[in-house]
This record gives structure tokens, C-alpha cells and sequence, in this order.
């Protein structure tokens, strides 16, 4: 439960500014759960709130939650003086205060990044006990054995002597070129880089295609965002 001004709850759907909020107010425009609002500090219960403002329903969110396909250059944070980051492609309409990636990509990783303003669900799809899978689809310079491939299902040991949780791998292209699907539960600096590195090979090039058992929407061009579906959201922490 959470209890908060008028004004800040309305702001925090991005769309409208609190002055601009306050301007509604006075001018008699906003409605909430029935009643004219008086003054911007009248304080309401966020859960099952309904705003109307200027005679329109307003759909209103807690929380958000975005699938960002991350191209390459683009880093994993809130804000940067000088690279472009995760955050800066949210578009306007889906922006809001507080968002920030729920988990790292390097800066060369493409692919799946989950953007939001809820720091409890991005503990919970992060902590590597409750096993929410990330994977990850791994262009790679050389082939890989059997035995590789064992080495880092059982939990490798990387170079420096840290010790990884099993992972689940799978060959799916030895041709032209060599890719392999790689699934953790946990993000590690560099980890699937360095799972690779441990047996002896290089990943050329990396893209996260799912989180849990949401894949990235085939839809989504390079540098494009979306928010999850109501069913995304309620499945992306099962981990069957
Ligand atoms: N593992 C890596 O090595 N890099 C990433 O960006 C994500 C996982």
C-alpha cells in the first residue's frame, strides 16, 4: 500500500508535468475516484485509484515495464555525460522518473534489455536464487566439444577461480559459423564472455533473446521498445 500526493501521482505517469498537474487541478479538471480535487497535496491510495482528467479516464500504472532491444554502443544504465544509455531510448510516452535497467548488458550485447521503475520485481527476476533464466545466443570463434559443453552445464570455474552455477547450452549452428545458446541464472561481470574464455574459446558476438520465458519480441527493431504484455509480466518469473 502506498499513500501520495495527488500531484506526484499523477506526474509519475510521464505524460504531464506537476506544475502542469497543478494547473489541471486548480482550473477544477481532475477527478479522482469520483470527487473533484481540490488542492494538489490531497493524498490518495496509488492501488486502485481512477483519475479523470478533463472528463477522460486515465489509465493508471504503478509501475512500468519495457523490453528494450539494446543495440550495440548502447550502455546499461540510467543516465551517462557522454554514451547513449539504455534509458535515453525509452520513448517519451513511456517515460517516466526512476527507470533503469533490471540487469546489466556490456556495451557491445544486443538484445533483450528489461527497463522499469520497480526495484522489488528487478531484485526478484536478478537474484540468481530464484533461477529466472537469462539467454543468451553466443557467436563463437571456435567449435565447441561435448566436453566444453559439460564443463559449463556442471558450473564452470572461470579464470580467476569464481565459480558459475550450472547453465544449459546447445549447439545450434557448427557450419560457417559457430552459435550456441547459453542459459544462466545469475549475471556475473562479463560472465557468459568468461564461461567460453574458461574452455578455451572467444565470443565473438552476444544477443540476450529471453528473460525467464519471455523471448525478445521478433518484432522489436534494433533501438526499439515496447512494454510487456499483461501475460509477459505475470510469466516472466515462472521458472518451469
Ligand atoms: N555475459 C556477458 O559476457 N556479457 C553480457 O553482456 C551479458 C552476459
Amino acid at each position: 500500500m502506498s499513500v501520495e500526493r495527488i500531484d506526484k501521482i499523477i506526474a509519475s505517469q510521464g505524460t504531464l508535468s506537476r506544475n502542469e498537474v497543478k494547473k489541471l487541478i486548480r482550473a477544477n479538471l481532475v477527478r479522482v475516484n469520483g470527487q473533484a480535487v481540490k488542492k494538489s497535496d490531497e493524498k490518495y491510495e496509488t492501488s486502485d485509484i481512477i483519475i479523470e482528467i478533463d472528463g477522460v479516464l486515465q489509465t493508471f500504472k504503478k509501475n512500468i515495464y519495457i523490453m528494450l532491444n539494446k543495440p550495440q554502443g548502447v550502455i546499461c544504465a540510467s543516465r551517462d555525460p557522454k554514451a547513449k544509455t539504455a534509458v535515453d531510448l525509452v520513448p517519451k510516452e513511456l517515460q517516466r522518473k526512476g527507470l533503469f535497467p533490471a540487469g546489466r548488458l556490456d556495451a557491445d550485447t544486443t538484445g533483450f534489455v528489461l527497463i522499469t521503475d520497480d526495484g522489488d520485481f528487478a531484485h526478484r527476476i536478478l537474484s540468481p536464487k530464484n533461477r529466472v533464466k537469462k539467454t543468451y545466443k553466443a557467436t563463437l570463434a571456435q567449435p565447441l566439444s561435448s566436453a566444453d559443453i559439460k564443463r559449463i552445464e556442471d558450473g564452470i570455474k572461470l579464470a580467476d577461480g569464481t565459480r558459475c552455477l550450472d547453465a544449459q547450452v546447445k549447439v545450434i549452428e557448427q557450419n560457417e559459423k559457430v552459435v550456441a545458446q547459453i542459459k544462466i541464472c545469475e549475471g556475473k561481470y562479463h560472465q557468459v564472455k568468461r564461461m567460453f574464455a574458461a574452455v578455451g574459446n572467444n565470443v565473438v558476438e552476444l544477443k540476450r533473446t529471453a528473460i525467464g520465458n519471455v523471448e525478445l519480441d521478433p518484432n522489436l527493431l534494433s533501438g526499439e521498445c515496447r512494454e510487456l504484455t499483461k501475460e509477459e509480466l505475470e510469466s516472466i518469473e515462472n521458472t518451469n
